[in-house]
């Protein structure tokens, strides 16, 4: 099953108007690869990143899943779709970590952006206290299963990005091994969730990918591509990721 690769940035609570010209640059670079780009901006910059780089995907980072009503701070799927977003991230570590979001959580904050049109990008990863004592695999399988929305529409609009937490922003990456075996297990979670469309699902990997360590990573088995943090934030450090990716195939 040949999947198109996903490059994904999340730019968290990074990003002013000054920075667009980086969004700019990279939605030209990535128009000439063969690879899907996407840029997961802070709310305030998505419909100006829209009017600055047409027809690149900018993303939102989170969303709620009520269509509207009194959640103060929160951001509806519909409100994303009207500053021109075309997907969102949903259950990063961090939202889970910070804001107490469960499994339940992130499956109606999937359900709600499918509902409304947006792609999905939805994450689970281990803890490094769950990687030692060995059930990294169990743990993530599990947090994928409760996580998952009943059904998923088109399946290449939908991604899981592993995650292992104590990879995010620390400049540590499992093993290419440990990577594989992860991806594989999810696969398999998916095709159980899904049946043949699951086999369509990308799975990003995600957690301190660099330049220099794309293309290692790309090559896994059921690597489909990458959500990247601290290296999407300029072009010079992003544009090399996604044209590993472009090579991978
Ligand atoms: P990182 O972040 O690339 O800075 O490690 C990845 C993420 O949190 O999505």
């Amino acid at each position: 099953m040949a999947r198109r690769k996903l490059v994904a940035g999340n730019w968290k609570m990074n990003g002013l108007t000054d920075d667009l010209g980086q969004v700019a640059a990279i939605s030209i670079a990535a128009e000439t690869l063969d690879v899907d780009v996407a840029l997961c901006l802070p709310a305030t910059l998505i419909e100006k990143a829209v009017r600055s780089a047409p027809g690149f995907a900018i993303g939102g980072q989170d969303v709620h899943p009520a269509a509207n009503g009194a959640h103060t701070g929160c951001i509806s799927a519909a409100m994303l779709l009207d500053a021109g977003a075309k997907l969102t991230i949903v259950g990063h570590s961090e939202r889970r970590d910070a804001q107490h979001e469960m499994d339940g959580d992130v499956k109606a904050k999937a359900e709600a952006a499918l509902h409304a049109d947006l792609d999905v990008i939805l994450c689970v990863g281990e803890s490094d206290a769950v990687r030692e004592a060995g059930n990294a695999v169990d743990t993530v399988s599990t947090q994928l299963d409760a996580s998952l929305p009943p059904s998923i529409g088109e399946p290449h609009r939908f991604s899981v990005a592993y995650e292992p937490i104590w990879a995010i922003g620390t400049g540590k990456v499992p093993s290419m091994t440990d990577i594989g075996e992860m991806h594989s297990a999810l696969r398999a979670r998916l095709v159980a969730a899904y049946g043949d469309a699951g086999n369509e699902v990308r799975i990003l990997y995600g957690g301190s990918v660099k330049a220099s360590n794309a293309a290692e990573i790309f090559a896994v088995p059921d690597v489909d591509g990458a959500l990247v943090g601290g290296a999407s934030l300029t072009s010079a450090d992003f544009v090399p990721i996604v044209q590993a990716a472009a090579s991978a195939g």
